[in-house]
């Protein structure tokens, strides 16, 4: 691993331009200690052959400043398969890095606090899986790739939000058991008409938000558009005009250009979204995940100058885990 070099002259310039894209989201007191870490993490970069894949709920002095790569789960699982350097560093929780590291076994995968979890990963054990599998011999297994590797190793495909009605069609079946993400299984059940079996496990954000709010939101701000994400409970979405993955709400947003939208997620998604189009009003009753906010700019910045926190993987683990996120990538 090539040593770490001090900051050039040539470099210390790179955050300088860069504020005049996020000053509605960052204070102006606050940007000077983000620019000298923008300007070290840059250089690090360099200096290490690494890339930053950042996920939409990173804050914007992350997402906007110092990423390579930035979306959703899905996007960030495809991105890792195409990146061309030594080292992933994936702002994002620990699952992310892990589904990183599967589909990069030979590169450095780091995260920048290890622990980043997610209240869905934590909801359920490789053993519930094998429980589930006795329950109901011979119906499929999909598994929200909002698990850790080991409960992936169970599973016969993963999905995420983004691709979860693709990768249950594909299956051709009646049934399936759909992990761990109760409200998400019974959206996509809505959605398909396929039977799903579900797990207990809730998103600890979206799991606060009401469809009382949504028709508040509504009486609040005449003609406001509401998207949510799909983690949301049923009664939230189908009150929603549109549900999708973080991804397919910038989308959303950037195809129709709502003058007046809320997005019923995490908090940063707002801000990284109203970033890019400062002309559309955003309402913002947003959750924070406090997972998702343990990455920093300095903590990305220790990272790289250290090389700590390495994703590593068993490989008994790995070799069926691999198989269930490659089989959901293989799903057009
Ligand atoms: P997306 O795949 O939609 O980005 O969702 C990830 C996540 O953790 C949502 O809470
Ligand atoms: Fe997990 Fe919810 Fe945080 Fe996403 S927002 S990482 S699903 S706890």
């Amino acid at each position: 691993m090539a040593p770490v070099v001090g900051l050039q002259r040539s470099e210390s310039l790179y955050a300088e331009g860069l504020y005049a894209k996020v000053r509605h989201a960052i204070p102006a007191i606050e940007w000077p200690v983000y620019a000298q870490d923008i300007d070290a993490i840059m250089t690090l970069k360099r200096t290490r052959n690494a890339v930053i894949l950042a996920h939409n709920y990173q804050t914007p002095e992350i997402f906007h400043c110092v990423a390579d790569l930035v979306g959703d789960s899905l996007a960030l699982a495809r991105e890792a398969m195409k990146v061309d350097a030594d080292v992933i560093v994936l702002a994002g929780v620990h699952f992310m890095a892990e589904t990183a590291k599967l589909l990069n076994p030979d590169k450095t995968v780091l995260i920048p606090d290890l622990g980043a979890g997610c209240s869905l990963a934590e909801s359920i054990r490789p053993e519930d899986v094998r429980l589930l599998r006795q329950a109901y011999p011979g119906v499929p297994v999909v598994t929200y790739v909002n698990t850790s590797a080991a409960v992936k190793a169970e599973s016969d495909i993963c999905c995420t939000s983004g691709n979860a009605r693709a990768v249950i069609e594909s299956l051709g079946v009646e049934q399936v058991i759909m992990l761990p993400d109760e409200y998400l299984a019974r959206n996509v059940a809505a959605d398909t008409g396929v039977k799903v079996i579900a797990w207990s496990g809730h998103c600890e954000v979206h799991e606060l938000f009401t469809a009382a709010e949504v028709r508040e939101l509504r009486e609040d701000y005449p003609g406001v558009v509401i998207l949510a994400h799909p983690e949301c409970p049923p009664e939230v979405v189908a009150e929603a005009d549109f549900a999708g993955s973080t991804a397919a709400m910038s989308a959303y947003v950037a195809h129709n250009r709502p003058s007046r939208v809320v997005l019923l997620t995490e908090c940063s998604m707002s801000d990284n979204v109203a970033i890019q189009y400062p002309e559309l009003e955003f309402v913002r009753p947003c959750n924070l995940c406090p997972h998702m906010k343990k990455i920093t700019l300095r903590n990305i910045r220790r990272a790289l100058e250290t090389m700590r926190n390495e994703v590593e993987i068993d490989p008994a683990v790995a070799a069926p885990a691999r198989r269930a996120v490659e089989r959901m990538l293989a799903v057009k």
